[in-house]
């Protein structure tokens, strides 16, 4: 199997689709030849207009025939509309749809192509997120390598535990709009309680840029011993609490799976 990217289709120009683009193209010298379905046809002709690389194609038969690597970015509840299609075994898949087996794909696509499962963030805009593939594939990792890496897993077991993480990020956001909330109920402006919240929680994001560090570490540097930290942390994130999370993570995999 080679390396090699060569020419990218997109099925599903949507919010991930457009993401795809604009990583694999916004100012990149060596930007690879991307065809673009015309369904989300707004999105598709302004990717089109703004990169030189990209182009919308007559249908998504066309995409895939002009494609070495296909991206499959529709809903979930759409993909049945992608049978019919003739994905010839010299392909590549690249499934970008949430919750769908790599063999379920495979029978709606009639194909013997490799199907890799992967789960991207619209932050492969910015080439700075990590995706993760299952299974690896040369060609796949150095797509994904373009947009900030690739994490390969072996199996869709493991797949899945990658996939329940991602589903914490909106509680993430939740817990800080619950502290902005909370401030703001002190009698603190909102927005300075919500700009103080996020300048906080930047650095925490800085911080765990530096992968020299594991996470215990991380959360050491920022606790002194009987301090404000160590009494929230022990306090609210105490043996219960990390139960119940434990416990949704648990159940979110088993759903997945
Ligand atoms: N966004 C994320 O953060 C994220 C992260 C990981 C995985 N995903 C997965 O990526 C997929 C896309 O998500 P999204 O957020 O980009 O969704 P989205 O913004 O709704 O985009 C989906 C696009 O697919 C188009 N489409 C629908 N049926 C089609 C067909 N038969 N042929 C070609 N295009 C078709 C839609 O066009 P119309 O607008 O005309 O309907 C729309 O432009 C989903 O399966 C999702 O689970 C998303």
């Amino acid at each position: 199997m080679d390396g090699a990217v060569g020419s990218i289709g997109i099925i599903g120009v949507g919010e991930l689709g457009r993401a795809f683009v604009e990583g694999l193209s916004d100012g990149v010298a060596d930007a690879p030849e991307i065809h673009l379905s015309p369904r989300g046809a707004r999105t598709a002709a302004e990717l089109a207009r703004r990169y030189p690389n990209a182009r919308v194609c007559a249908d998504n038969q066309d995409v895939v025939d002009r494609s070495r690597l296909v991206i499959i970015a529709v809903r979930p509840q759409d993909r049945a509309a992608l049978a019919g299609l003739r994905v010839d075994a010299d392909k590549i898949v690249v499934s970008a749809v949430a919750g769908v087996a790599i063999d379920e794909l495979r029978r709606t696509l009639g194909t013997d192509a490799p199907v890799v499962r992967t789960i991207p963030l619209p932050t492969v805009r910015e080439r700075r997120s990590v995706t993760v593939t299952c299974p690896s594939h040369p060609a796949v990792d150095t797509l994904f390598d373009r947009l900030g890496g690739a994490l390969p897993v072996a199996d869709e077991a493991d797949f899945g535990v990658f996939s329940t993480l991602t589903g914490t990020l909106t509680t993430h956001y939740a817990y800080l709009a619950t502290l902005a909330d909370w401030a703001a109920r002190q009698g603190i402006p909102a927005e300075e309680a919500a700009r103080y919240v996020r300048g906080l929680f930047q650095g925490v994001g800085r911080s765990l840029g530096d992968d020299t560090r594991s996470l215990t570490q991380l959360a050491g540097d920022h606790e002194t011993p009987k301090g404000s930290n160590e009494r929230i942390r022990t306090t609210w994130f105490d043996a219960s609490n990390s139960a119940s999370l434990t416990a949704a993570l648990d159940g979110l995999l088993n759903h997945l799976r």
